[in-house]
């Protein structure tokens, strides 16, 4: 096939528009303001977290090693992964707000890796960006990551080097910072989603980035997983209160859980609690998202039974059973700890953008399709220069324009953002991200407050969109 008929192709699969130039216009820079209404925005954020770390008040120091291993998962009693530590997923670092955590970091792959910590407002040199942050930890070399979490809540750590790879293959782990004072739930539960593309030999189908996964949402499994097992069953007593923590784990797949048959409320989005408790139906958690649920299981309950299915395809998907046990305890009252300061930013759907987006697809590059941010895709080897350069305390807008029928979860390292709006509507979500799904076609505003400086990575979290150039840094200084 010619470039020209290849590059007609992508285009008409991926419906595409090919346009060229329209990304100046986006490209907005900051425009002076009379008496800025940034800082007023700035002001209104101010509590919504923190800049520096907490006083540390204990050390708590892990060893992990990410080698090839051989597990009896899925039905198989040898599936040939990748894991942290020999499991999937990996270890769960469970900490509290106030500690001080040290990752002993051990490369037993036969490749380069890192870990990154995703979501966690780690000093820059531990963000585990391969050639930016650090150099790649080679095959028997050790890294020591080294931080003081800023904020309490659910986390996760994965590679961030040939990650379409590496995290289907088995490496990641949750991270869980708790509160200094964690609210007294009967018990805190973390459901690791996740989906296998498993080949007819009952082993991880071996070609990554293929053709069809760069012109789709990446690569999605026929088998799907919670923490790791096709058929996992929670038993809780009536009467109990859990803190029930969502992580999506996948290259590409979207979950949107259905809890409607149960008292459950959303209290937290990508670690940080939300403002409000919130119907937690209909939440569609991207790849790299994180939600944590209040649940409460009622003394009627005793003895039922709860499917939870995925709906964010056509037909339902099992994920997981919730079963009650006839016994009943009795249920912890407390006030839910979603009472986050979540600025409104009224007004702000009027501000320019500092940096704009334009989301698309071409063919070309490594994989014969690549992803673009503005007409650019980002080189495999990070050689590339930013993209945005945030002055750190100021308001800032960024402006995602997906041109594209696919979607594309954009995750900003080392920042939280709240979305202002979708398709130019102001929204009014009473929490912030640090991934948010844009979806065919949309355009999504959203404001924040960089606090934390360095270069960070700005990605599609569709790990193969990433990989095909779906990438990009932003300076905050
Ligand atoms: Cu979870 Cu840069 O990624
Ligand atoms: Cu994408």
């Amino acid at each position: 096939m010619s470039k020209a008929g290849g590059r007609r192709a992508a285009a008409l699969i991926l419906g595409t528009a090919v346009t060229v130039g329209s990304c100046a216009l986006l490209m907005l820079a900051a425009v002076h303001w009379g008496g800025d209404p940034r800082n007023l925005l700035a002001k209104e954020f101010a509590g919504a977290y923190l800049a520096a770390a907490p006083a540390v008040r204990s050390v708590r120091s892990f060893e992990i090693q990410a080698a090839p291993a051989e597990l009896a998962l899925l039905g198989s009693e040898s599936l040939h992964v990748w894991a942290y530590n020999g499991q999937v997923p990996g270890p769960t670092l469970r900490v509290r707000l106030g500690d001080r955590v040290q990752v002993a970091f051990t490369n037993r792959l036969a490749q380069d890796t890192t870990i990154h910590w995703h979501g966690v407002r780690v000093p820059n040199a531990m963000d585990g960006v391969p050639d930016v942050t650090q150099p790649p930890v080679r095959p028997g070399e050790t890294f020591v990551y080294d931080f003081v979490p800023k904020d309490a809540g659910t986390f996760w750590f994965h590679p961030h080097i040939r990650s379409s790879e590496q995290i289907e293959r088995g490496l990641y782990g949750v991270l869980v910072v708790e509160d200094a004072e964690p609210p007294p739930y009967s018990r805190d539960v973390l459901w690791v989603l996740d989906d296998w593309l498993i080949g007819a030999d009952a082993q991880i189908y071996p070609e990554f980035n293929t053709r069809h996964d760069l012109m789709h949402d990446g690569r999605w499994g026929n088998v799907i997983t919670v923490n790791g097992r096709r058929d996992e069953v929670l038993v809780v007593k009536a009467g109990e209160r859990i803190r029930l923590r969502l992580l999506d784990a996948a290259n590409g797949r979207v979950f949107a859980p259905d809890f409607s048959e149960l008292d459950a409320k959303a209290i937290a989005v990508d670690g940080l609690y939300a403002a409000r408790p919130f119907d937690a139906n209909g939440f569609e958690l991207a790849p790299g998202n994180r939600l944590d649920l209040d649940v409460t299981f009622r003394s009627e309950d005793r003895g039922r039974e709860f499917r939870i299915v995925d709906r964010f395809t056509r037909s339902p998907i099992p994920l997981a059973t919730i079963r009650v046990a006839d016994e009943v305890v009795p249920t912890p009252r407390f006030p839910s700890p979603a009472r986050a300061h979540i600025p409104a930013w009224r007004g702000a759907a009027d501000l320019v953008p500092d940096a704009g987006y334009l989301m698309d697809a071409r063919a070309g590059g490594p994989f014969g399709i690549e992803w673009t941010l503005n007409g650019e895709a980002f080189p495999r080897d990070h050689s590339a220069g930013h993209s945005a350069e945030l002055m750190l305390g100021r308001w800032t807008k960024l402006r995602f324009v997906n041109q594209s029928y696919r979607i594309h979860p954009m995750h900003l390292h080392g920042q939280f953002f709240r979305v202002l709006t979708r398709n130019g509507r102001p929204v009014d979500e009473p929490y912030f991200h640090d991934t948010v799904l844009v979806h065919s076609q949309e355009t999504i505003e959203v404001g924040l407050v960089p606090l934390d400086p360095g270069m960070w990575m700005l990605h599609c979290h569709i790990l193969e969109h990433a990989e095909a150039g779906m990438m990009t840094m932003v300076g905050v200084h």
